[in-house]
């Protein structure tokens, strides 16, 4: 080894030992008759002193280093005159009495501190930079500790770890594909897999009963925070269950990450709600947790002469608490806010239940006091609070309900980072109804098992049946979902066939799953988290970018190595594709 130690490891107790370190230059400050460096690496930073008096000609090589060069330097380690308490390494110092530059750098493009000065852009380039930065390094150690704390979990259970392929043929988890041409197979594509959702399946048919993987997914989606191209799963699988034994098994994952990688302890079973409850108090199947502000249902509100309520499929209501003071400008940015084309909504009605005990509101033409009063007995409103009401369409109207929901409750504080309430949401509905096309789509995926008390509905009413499946969500986010899933043949035919394939295309795209179906599948279910936003939730942020080593930007380009890219010609003849006006 070229070290003895780590830049994070001395302390006070190493006092006195000789020592030999690498790490690069973080910064340098000449004091005179002293030079100190700021030596770094992955552990820490240890402070370098070079003494003018007592070496000169070491000293003055010492302030030719520049910032990022990497060094290997030999010294003593002695005690600290003025101590740095936010340092672990503060107590000492290295005296040191040789070094050698192992490398030189160039001057960074951006400061490699905690805060950086370097834009998304730069930072992106130069990723191999800002990986040295240590809060980037500390949400790639996170991430470390929760998949080695997945493994050891799981693998006590008897989850056995099974890689499934990544050239494949196309798996339908609702996004597009990724594709790649075979050169052997002219013409022909794989698609890469937006989930291991099929050959998982075939796992369990094959008995392997416990499977799981640290996987990569490719899903060619538009791009958000939470959400990239590549991405990780944390793909599990279990033969002979019902959904209850996999929320435990997995509720106690979930458990057993926090405790282990961040101390936190839930002593209580993850509340559960079904996706009607979540929608009808929360507008969302993912609702954040950690503040209250339900909605409210007003039907009171209706019949009073006001034409947009009396009109609106619905009325929905929500209180924030406290929030009575808040000035005519506040509630003008609200109805803008709401306003915008992304939420959609046609303007915002506020009551104000002030602590005097004076209701004043948007609408006082069309209500009494006494109207507003007996709302607030019937849902619990108190002096100080505001109510926010929007109407309309249920479904749009419960959708810009959520939005208003979590952007107040921003506002008002409520989003507090360092709590984590995680939901099971129960009972998704098996199918979706694309409005445009009048077509059904697996709201789930196809693979997933009706419930089966509304099977019967198949043939009668397929938008009411209920999928035996589910998702955790913590803080407003889908950290994962999965499903009990089909494992009959008829019964999973009958599944494409509402879903518009023809008996054909079904056996053409998923007849090798549908065979392996009759030769004894076993019952059987699982579920998938992402990985990167379960790291990224559990350190309260909402980007995963960061929490990925090398990431895509919002365009889908990786632009330190410039992907995607061009090929030549002749790559693109041997593959057999042709591409009109292609630059090269
Ligand atoms: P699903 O499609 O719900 O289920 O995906 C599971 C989890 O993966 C994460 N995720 C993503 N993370 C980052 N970027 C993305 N583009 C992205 N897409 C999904 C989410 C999500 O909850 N095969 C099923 C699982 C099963 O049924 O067992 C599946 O893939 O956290």
């Amino acid at each position: 080894m070229l070290r003895t130690h780590t830049c994070g490891e001395l302390r006070a107790e190493s006092i006195g030992t000789h020592v030999t370190l690498c790490g690069w230059v973080q910064k340098s400050r000449d004091l005179g008759g002293m030079t100190f460096v700021d030596l770094r690496d992955r552990y820490g930073i240890t402070q370098l002193a070079f003494n003018l008096e007592k070496d000169a000609s070491l000293c003055l090589e010492a302030r030719k280093l520049g910032r990022e060069f990497v060094i290997q330097v030999q010294g003593t380690v002695i005690e600290r005159s003025s101590k740095n308490n936010h340092l672990p390494t503060g107590d000492i110092e290295l005296d040191v009495t040789a070094f050698t530059v192992l490398n030189a750098s160039k001057t960074p493009p951006f400061t490699l501190e905690d805060q950086t000065d370097g834009g998304d852009e730069l930072r992106m380039q130069y990723r191999y930079l800002d990986l040295r930065r240590t809060p980037v390094q500390q949400k790639l150690i996170l991430r470390n500790k929760v998949a080695l704390e997945t493994r050891k979990y799981l693998d006590n259970l008897g989850f056995m770890d099974v890689e499934t392929p990544v050239l494949i043929k196309s798996t339908p988890e609702g996004a597009r594909d990724f594709v790649v041409p075979s050169r052997m197979n002219p013409g022909q594509f794989y698609a890469l897999p937006q989930s291991p959702q099929t050959f998982k399946q075939l796992l369990m048919v094959s008995g392997l009963d416990r499977y799981y993987q640290i996987v990569k997914c490719f899903r060619d989606e538009d791009l958000r925070a939470d959400r990239q191209p590549e991405f990780t799963q944390i793909d599990c699988e279990m033969a002979f269950v019902e959904q209850e034994d996999i929320l435990q098994v997995f509720e106690g994952l979930i458990k057993h990450l926090f405790a282990t990688v961040k101390g936190i302890e839930f002593p209580e079973p993850f509340p559960r709600m079904t996706y009607d409850e979540a929608i009808h108090s929360y507008g969302s199947d993912k609702p954040d947790l950690r503040f209250g502000m339900q909605f409210k249902y007003l039907y009171a509100l209706q019949g009073k002469g006001f034409a947009i309520f009396d009109q609106a499929e619905t009325v929905i209501g929500m209180v924030v608490e406290g929030a009575a003071d808040y000035t005519r400008k506040q509630l003008d940015e609200l109805t803008e806010w709401v306003k915008r084309p992304q939420i959609g909504a046609k303007g915002l009605v506020y009551v104000k239940y002030n602590t005097d005990g004076s209701i004043k509101s948007s609408v006082d033409k069309f209500y009494s006091e006494a109207d507003f009063q007996t709302l607030a007995i019937e849902h619990n409103i108190n002096a100080g609070d505001l109510l926010l009401v929007l109407s309309g369409d249920l479904a749009k109207t419960q959708k810009q309900m959520n939005e208003l929901r979590l952007h107040v409750a921003q506002q008002q504080g409520l989003r507090t980072t360092g709590e984590f309430c995680p939901v099971w949401v129960l009972d998704f509905p098996l199918l979706e109804k694309d409005e445009a096309s009048g077509r059904y789509f697996a709201m789930h995926h196809p693979f997933t098992s009706p419930k089966p008390e509304d099977i019967a509905l198949m043939d009668t009413h397929p938008g009411g049946i209920r999928a035996n499946a589910y998702d955790l969500a913590m803080n407003g986010v889908e950290l994962g979902g999965g499903s009990i899933r089909i494992h009959d043949r008829s019964l999973q035919e009958k599944m494409f066939t509402l879903l518009g394939f023809t008996p054909e295309e079904a056996q053409a795209q998923f007849g090798f799953l549908m065979g392996a179906f009759e030769y004894g599948a076993p019952p059987h279910g699982g579920l998938a988290f992402g990985l990167d936003r379960l790291v990224a939730t559990m350190s309260g942020e909402e980007s995963i970018r960061d929490f990925i080593a090398f990431p895509k930007n919002n365009s889908g380009r990786d632009t330190m190595i410039d992907a995607p890219s061009m090929l030549a010609h002749e790559q693109l003849n041997e593959l057999g594709i042709s591409i009109k006006d292609h630059a090269h």
